[in-house]
């Protein structure tokens, strides 16, 4: 068991209604000027069970406060412009607080504006190459604008982490920005809210936190309290994804899937084991950056073909620990006998569900394959993971998600 040093200072207010019950209450807690910060709109219909939009309820919640709004927050949120016009309205207004509502990409973006406004001397305006450095953790975050947020889709768990992932078009980056000063104050979290999550969303959410999990469980030190935690977290996603697939509005299965997803990215359920170096993320940000396709569907797909990659590539002592830990995930999640089934049972239930399985599904021919390889070998140190990989196995592993 490996040492660690761990502090999570976010409150978590979790369950139905607690939005409208304590929402007013924590935004008293900071000053008057409130920046709003959400995506394309979805927060603006009504869930059922509300009597009003989330959008509305946070307006009327914040009558007595000076509120600025940060909409059209996109999906793999883009460094340019949504985190620079974040920045500028923070720099202008001089906001005490940032509430955030909506997904992951809403709440990463809000992270890198809450970050580099807070650090950034001077305007953002003159100086983008300083922000995108204190994104990239070339220049340090010195201070951060508070956070709060009221996360409505099940996936990322960014809401209990010091994470975000902020993308850059011109470069075909798409970065992990950290910072200790970044986590959110306070989450709200409404399974209720995720009642009107498309199903794809729904599936991807649930992709991306087994994935997170995975990235966790696969590594060289671990223990068995650790192993439960994560085996239970997946079984429990996998029963209840089901559930609401039949019945969307099943109250306590988005529950289930909320508090694991919450976790999911959190460290929490790892603590003590020694690091993975997250190998399938790290492809798979590759390709949403160059393609803009869905987190979670792009994990989906590159997961059961790095675990056959490195079952069949790895030797010696790697080996015999690849094993293990792919036949013991197998076997206390889906029953499989041994490590070749327990590859294809995690792929069976993602297409079970309706996940697309290959890339040309997501929209991606092999013309790029060997570029993003490249890009994910020269910028992710994956050659140092628990299971290295190099240019040449990354454009394989691409190469065997194409069918
Ligand atoms: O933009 P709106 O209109 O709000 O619609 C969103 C968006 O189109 C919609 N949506 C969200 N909540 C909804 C809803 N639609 C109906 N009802 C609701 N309750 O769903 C779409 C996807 O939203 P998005 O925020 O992009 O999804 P997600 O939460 O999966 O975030 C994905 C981003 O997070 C990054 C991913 O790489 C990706 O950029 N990640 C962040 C991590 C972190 N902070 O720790 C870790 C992850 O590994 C991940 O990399
Ligand atoms: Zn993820």
């Amino acid at each position: 068991m490996v040492n660690f040093d761990y502090q999570t200072p976010t409150r978590l207010i979790f369950g139905r209604g607690v939005v409208s019950e304590k929402l007013a209450s924590v935004m008293n807690q900071y000053g008057k000027r409130v920046l709003i910060t959400y995506g394309g709109g979805s927060i603006k219909r009504t869930a059922p069970g509300h009597d009003k939009s989330l959008y509305d309820l946070v307006k009327d919640t914040l009558t007595d406060k000076q509120v600025f709004e940060l909409g059209g927050i996109q999906p793999n949120p883009k460094f340019n412009p949504s985190v620079l016009d974040g920045v500028r309205m923070c720099q202008d207004n001089d906001i005490d607080v940032i509430l955030a509502v909506g997904g992951g990409s809403v709440l990463d973006c809000t992270k890198a504006i809450a970050g580099v406004a807070g650090t950034l001397k001077t305007k953002v305006t003159d100086n983008v190459e300083e922000a995108w450095d204190i994104v990239c953790g070339r220049k340090p975050t010195t201070a951060a604008v508070p956070i709060v947020d009221i996360i409505t889709m099940a996936a990322t768990g960014s809401e209990y982490d010091m994470g975000g992932v902020i993308s850059r078009t011109e470069t075909n980056d798409k970065l992990a920005y950290f910072s200790k000063l970044v986590f959110p104050a306070v989450s709200f979290i409404d399974p209720t809210y995720t009642f009107t999550l498309p199903v794809k969303q729904t599936l991807a959410g649930v992709s991306d936190c087994i994935n997170h999990i995975m990235e966790s469980y696969f590594c060289g030190d671990h223990i068995d309290m650790n192993d439960a935690f994560m085996e239970g977290a997946v079984k429990s996603l996998v029963k209840n994804v089901k559930i609401v697939l039949e019945d969307p509005q099943n109250y306590n299965a988005r529950a289930e899937i909320f508090y694991a997803t919450t976790l999911g990215c959190n460290g929490i359920y790892c603590l003590g084991n020694s690091p993975s170096g997250w190998p399938m993320h790290a492809m798979e940000h590759a390709l949403s950056a160059y393609y803009d396709i869905t987190h979670g569907e792009g994990l989906a797909i590159v997961t059961p073909r790095w675990m056959k990659h490195i079952l069949d590539h790895s030797t010696g002592e790697l080996h015999d620990q690849v094993v293990e830990r792919i036949e013991k995930f197998g076997k206390n999640v889906f029953g499989a006998e041994n490590a070749e089934a327990s590859i294809k049972a995690i792929h069976d239930f993602y297409r079970n569900i309706g996940i697309p399985m290959t890339l040309p599904e997501v929209g991606i021919d092999d013309s790029r394959l060997a570029e993003m390889a490249k890009h994910v070998a020269d910028n992710e140190g994956l050659d140092k993971a628990w299971a290295p990989l190099l240019e040449q196995d990354i454009l394989e592993i691409f190469k065997a998600c194409m069918k």
